[in-house]
């Protein structure tokens, strides 16, 4: 028999109910934000995820599904949606027609990390991204957007953390200063500090093991005047509307972030992103695009569900349809589909077996009533309803049953 493949899961009820309230709650925020659904493709071309996220960032250098396929073309299965927005935008030239857009897109991402709590190969990401607009305003906008999906959904005991990583102009000097820094201590670095030192000095400071010991030591940016004005205002347009923290130890691990990061922690595992993202002001110009700001975030939805605790979803009310015999079974098959063009969640259609199955059916199905069609109750035009709950039952005429089901689910 074949096995699940490590690191991927199958989801099912009540469980996969939190992806679609927590899908739903995000759509209707969203909208009310002015942002337009955008779908995408799973696989892109490899190349796009190299020149965006970034060739040094762990995502492409480790974590990123790649394969030829048949046409020898390099392929990838998306490990996260940005750069495929931004694809999206250029290739269906908004930069002429309509160059300020706001999209958001729902969909599974891959990323081949070592699986563990939070942590998995295949995940749900909700994303959004607000192309052309440079001033604080939408920085702003964004998070308290995030907030509100995730407060909606009834997320708790998160906390938010923004930094600015600077421009082009200042962060060259404070990623010297760092190298500067972090040079002296280079024997103590964990072996994939040590490789980051040169090639991507900053993300040593969100590093699990190395991080920690530096908070407080390491030189702090200096932002250009442009940069800190920018960062001022975001945090003025935030203040009294959200409580967050400015942390300078959080760089974010993907290259394409300027000025403006975030991210929405909750619990003490490692994994406790549930919610991040930033400004990326260069990305679409270095993807050949025209000089276009950009900021945007993405939700881990498996990990918003996990912060809010396990609140099942409490299913519609289902209802049974038993047939006790061969005349019967065609009129119980006729009810079912009443009920279920007027809206109820409906089962039944076991007409291979016996009423005792069909009852035994019922209870493990989690109906809350059972309508029984029998002879009897066919010559009168009538069907048992009996609540399965406290096992009471009445005749009702056929005629309204639809009516009166409706009424109680
Ligand atoms: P990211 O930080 O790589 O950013 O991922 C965003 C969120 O996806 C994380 O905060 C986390 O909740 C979730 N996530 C990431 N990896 C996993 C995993 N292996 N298992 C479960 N959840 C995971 C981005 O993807 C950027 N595209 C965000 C963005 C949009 N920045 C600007 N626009």
């Amino acid at each position: 028999m074949s096995k699940l493949v490590r690191g991927f899961r199958d989801i099912f009820e009540p469980q996969s109910n939190l992806f679609t309230e927590l899908e739903n709650c995000a759509r209707g925020v969203l909208r009310r934000y002015g942002f337009s659904e955008l779908r995408l493709p799973t696989v892109e071309q490899k190349e796009l995820f190299v020149k965006s996220t970034g060739e040094t960032t762990d995502i492409v250098q480790k974590e990123m599904y790649s394969f030829e396929d048949a046409g020898h073309r390099q392929l990838a299965i998306r490990p996260e949606g940005t750069p495929s927005v931004v694809r999206a935008y250029l290739e269906n030239n908004f930069t002429q027609a309509a160059p300020v857009q706001k999209f958001y897109y729902i969909g599974n991402m891959f990323r081949a990390e070592r699986p563990q709590a939070g942590r998995y190969r295949e995940f749900e990401q909700i994303g959004a991204e607000s192309i052309g607009n440079s001033a604080p305003a939408a920085d702003a906008e964004m998070i308290l957007m995030l907030k509100d999906i995730v407060s909606a959904f009834g997320a708790k005991n998160y906390s938010v953390k923004i930094n600015s990583l600077g421009c082009d102009k200042c962060r060259p000097l404070y990623r010297q200063a760092l190298i500067d820094f972090l040079s002296q201590e280079k024997d103590t670095l964990c072996e994939n500090c040590q490789t980051r030192l040169e090639k991507n000095p900053l993300r040593v400071l969100d590093c699990k093991v190395d991080g920690p010991r530096f908070a407080g030591r390491v030189p702090t940016m200096t932002l250009c005047p442009e940069c800190q004005a920018h960062f001022e205002e975001v945090q003025r347009l935030l203040k009294g509307k959200i409580d967050f923290m400015v942390d300078p130890m959080l760089v974010r691990g993907l290259d394409y972030y300027s000025r403006t990061v975030f991210e929405f922690q909750a619990g003490d595992t490692s994994q406790n992103a549930i919610a991040a993202g930033g400004r990326y002001d260069g990305l679409i110009k270095s993807m050949g695009g025209p000089a276009t700001p950009a900021v945007g975030w993405a939700m881990g939805v498996e990990r918003v569900i996990a912060s809010r605790g396990e609140v099942p979803v409490p299913p519609q009310k289902s209802v049974y349809v038993a047939s006790l015999g061969p005349v019967c079974h065609e009129p119980a098959f006729n009810l079912m589909q009443a009920l279920r063009q007027a809206g109820v969640r409906t089962e039944g259609g076991l007409f291979d077996k016996n009423a005792k199955g069909q009852m035994k059916q019922a209870n493990r199905c989690g109906a809350a009533y059972a309508l029984i069609l029998g002879e009897d109750e066919l010559a009168q035009q009538e069907v048992t309803l009996k609540d399965l709950t406290s096992g009471e039952q009445k005749q009702l005429p056929l005629a309204t049953i639809v009516q009166e089901v409706k009424k109680l689910v």
